[in-house]
């Protein structure tokens, strides 16, 4: 499943730790940004790697928000909608999220381009609305700056 290059990445940070555990969360990460999603079979192969059982990979893998656990647009845009981002608009920009490019929370753009989360707070209270595309942070959100932002993301 995994391609020679990241088994070696995999075996690799296997190495660096006394306990096999301690390389799980950055070899999911990997299957994660490989595959895009971590889907069963991708964890049975982690599971496999590391010599762990699947059950110990699945309950890690499940406690963590930033793995996700079924197939998401090339670009995964989260938004926080908590206190501060609501009073300054994230409500409305939901609204423009969905009118504009076909996504709605929880959803997938038709054109696989953008999936949607909704984040609690993600520390930017001071120039909220924030949100992240992939790793990327964005914040002082408006309609307009979300797609200048977006039109980097292909
Ligand atoms: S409430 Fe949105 S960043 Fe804090």
């Amino acid at each position: 499943m995994f391609n020679e290059t990241v088994l070696k990445e995999i075996n690799e940070i296997r190495a660096k730790y006394p306990d096999r555990r301690s390389a799980l969360l950055p070899s999911l990460y990997i299957a994660q940004r490989e595959f895009g999603w971590l889907s069963h079979e991708a964890m049975q192969f982690v599971a496999r790697t590391l010599n762990l059982p699947e059950a110990e990979v699945r309950g890690t893998a499940s406690f963590y928000a930033m793995f996700k656990h079924k197939p998401v647009g090339r670009n995964l845009i989260q938004l926080c909608t908590n206190v501060s981002c609501m009073i300054l608009g994230s409500e409305g920009l939901l609204d423009f999220l969905n009118k504009r490019y076909g996504v709605e929370p929880d959803g997938t753009s038709g054109d696989g381009r953008f999936s949607l989360v909704i984040m609690e707070c993600i520390g930017a209270c001071g120039t909220a609305p924030a949100m992240l595309v992939n790793t990327d942070f964005h914040d002082n959100l408006t309609e307009q700056r979300i797609e200048e932002i977006l039109e980097k993301y292909k």
